[in-house]
Formats: C-alpha cells, structure tokens, sequence
C-alpha cells in the first residue's frame, strides 16, 4: 500500500552543490536553504562536515551553520565522515547529523579512503557522542544499486551493512542509487532484502536519476511502505566519486508525482520551482528537471 505523506529530505544545498566545479557564495548557499524552507521543505541537509581539500565546496560549512534560519521544527542535518566531522558541526551547531557508509568495498575506498569496516568503526564513537547530546545520526548507504566500480550489488550485502549501521543507533538508513543504475524491481527487491533486517519504518530512499529511473524506482518502494524520500532541488548534483553520476531525482519532479497521486508533502510546488529557476540562474546553467521547465514563469 502506498503511504498516505511522504517525508522528504531535501539534500541539494550538500549533494546538490558539494559537485559544482565554480565556487558558490555562501550567501546563495543560504538564500536557497532559505527559499526551500519557505517552500514546505522541513528537513535540508544544510552542508558537509568534510575535508576541505577533498570537496572544495562544502569548506564554508561553519559559515553556513551561522546564517541558518531559525525556525522551530526545521531540521538542518549535516554530513560527518568521522569524529573530527562531528565535533566541528557540533561547535557549529549541528542538532543532527549523518555518516556515510558504502554497500561496496572500492567504493568505500574511494569516497571515504577506508574498508567498509574501518568506516563503520570510525562511525562507532560518533554514535557515542551523539547518543549522549541526543543528537540523531542518519546513517547513508551508499551503492545500493549498484557500484561505479565493482557493478552489481547483493541485496543481501547491502542488508548486511544497513543492519550494522541500524545497530549502531542510526535512526534511520537512506539507501542511495548513487550512479542511478537501478530499475524498479531490482530497487524492490533491494528494499525487500534489507526490511528483513532493519525495520521499513526507518528506511529512506535516496536515488539518482542518470538513467532515468529515479521515479520508476522510488514508486517502487513506496508501494512496500518506504515514505521518506531524498531529493535534490532541481535534480542538482552528482557524487565527486561516482563518475557520469547525474544528480538526484528533482525534488519537484517526486512533488508533482505524489501530488498526482494525493500523497501528502507540505511542499508548495509553486515556490519550490521559483527556486529552482532561481538557483538556476545563480549556478549560470540551464534547468534540466522536465516538471520545472514546465511549470516555467
Ligand atoms: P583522509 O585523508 O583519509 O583522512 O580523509 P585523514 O584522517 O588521514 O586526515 C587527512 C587530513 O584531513 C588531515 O589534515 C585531517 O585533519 C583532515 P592534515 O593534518 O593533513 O592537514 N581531516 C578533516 N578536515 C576537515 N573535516 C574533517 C576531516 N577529517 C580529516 N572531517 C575523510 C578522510 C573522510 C575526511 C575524507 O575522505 C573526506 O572528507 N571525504 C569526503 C567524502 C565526501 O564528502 N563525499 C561526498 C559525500 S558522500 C555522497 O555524496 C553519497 C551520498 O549522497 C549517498 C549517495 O548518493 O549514495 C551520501
Ligand atoms: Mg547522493
């Protein structure tokens, strides 16, 4: 059964901008988080508490955090690969946070330069941390459908890492087609495999849409019950690791799909695609998403 809202998590100003080869103001950075609050979006993952010289656009995450809008129940989560990540978000504010992890091994290496099992011990004392300041922890699966590296992926060893990173107290577990290489069934039994480990309730779906699939794959596993999306505003982004990864299905574009279908998101379409034309012309490129070139003026 279809669920009757979906949660979205909007994640364009990190994996939508952390890509961007010219720099970008931080005050363009925040006018946007600014502009996707105003349009419904109630969780926006703000920035990256990463290292600077290996992804050059997220090294104004302090400056973000301070210019943040306060607004009660808007939740700004941020990316922490490892403790040091998680004590600079910390001081800078952060009340909730996220660690990255991979279902496959080459890519592990590449995004994060550590094994699968190096990274969830690097997780493991910030998880302490953040259990005593109450802070949730996200957990990110990346290659769940397959590896720019390695090809196809087990379900079961994606299972396998969501349910190790459930254990670790991760409140919830986003599973990511990061080349954007799945297909509907492939991305249901994916699902399948892993709600036999870590209960459906606290899994996400975070997929790109290289091929063109984006859409097919997230109706998908909403028809098993999934009912939080990732999605980038205007489909911006990519992964600097994942080569020819096209960015994120478009925010608008899984608006407008589960409007159609009466699903509940709080998001005013409207807004959200004056933004998307908005940053559009900031970024000094041509709108891609098909639902914002439509709704255009
Ligand atoms: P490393 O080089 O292996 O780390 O990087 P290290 O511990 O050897 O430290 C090397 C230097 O980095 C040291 O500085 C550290 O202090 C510094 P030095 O002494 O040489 O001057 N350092 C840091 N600086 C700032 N912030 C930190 C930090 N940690 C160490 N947190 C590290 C390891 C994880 C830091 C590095 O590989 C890194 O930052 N990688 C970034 C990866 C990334 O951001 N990828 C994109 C996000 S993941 C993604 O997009 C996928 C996702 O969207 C899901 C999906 O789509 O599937 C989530
Ligand atoms: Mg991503």
């Amino acid at each position: 059964p279809l669920p009757h809202a979906v949660n979205i998590v909007e994640v364009g100003p990190r994996d939508g901008l952390q890509n961007e080869p010219g720099s970008i103001d931080t005050d363009v950075k925040l006018e946007l988080i600014r502009r996707l609050v105003e349009a419904g979006l109630r969780q926006v993952e703000a920035t990256a508490f990463v290292s600077p010289r290996w992804v050059p656009q997220m090294a104004d995450h302090t400056q973000v955090m301070a210019g943040l809008p306060s607004r009660p129940g808007i939740r700004f989560p941020v990316l922490t690969p490892n403790l040091k990540g998680f004590e600079n978000a910390v001081a800078a504010g952060a009340r909730e946070v996220a660690v990255f992890a991979a279902a496959s091994e080459s890519f592990s290496r590449n995004n994060i330069n550590c094994s699968i099992a190096e990274s969830l011990e690097r997780f493991e004392p910030i998880l302490v941390q953040a259990r005593e300041r109450e802070i949730p922890v996200r957990g990110y699966l990346s290659c769940t459908l397959g590896c720019p590296y390695e090809g196809d992926i087990a379900p079961e060893a994606v299972a396998r890492v969501a349910r190790r990173l459930h254990d670790m107290g991760c409140h919830q577990i986003s599973l990511g087609d990061t080349v954007g290489t799945g297909t509907p069934l492939k991305a249901r039994r994916m699902v399948e495999a892993v709600a036999e480990q870590v209960p459906l309730a606290n899994l996400a779906a975070h997929f790109h849409d290289t091929y063109g699939q984006a859409l097919a794959n997230l109706f998908a596993v909403l028809e098993l019950g999934i009912a939080t999306v990732d999605s980038s505003v205007g489909g911006l982004g990519g992964c600097p690791y994942a080569r020819g990864a096209s960015g994120n299905v478009a925010t608008e574009e899984v608006v407008y799909m589960l409007q159609g279908m009466g699903i509940e998101t709080g998001v005013d379409l409207r807004a959200l695609v004056d933004t998307v034309h908005w940053i559009h012309q900031q970024l000094g490129r041509p709108v891609q998403s098909r639902v914002a070139r439509a709704m255009a003026g």
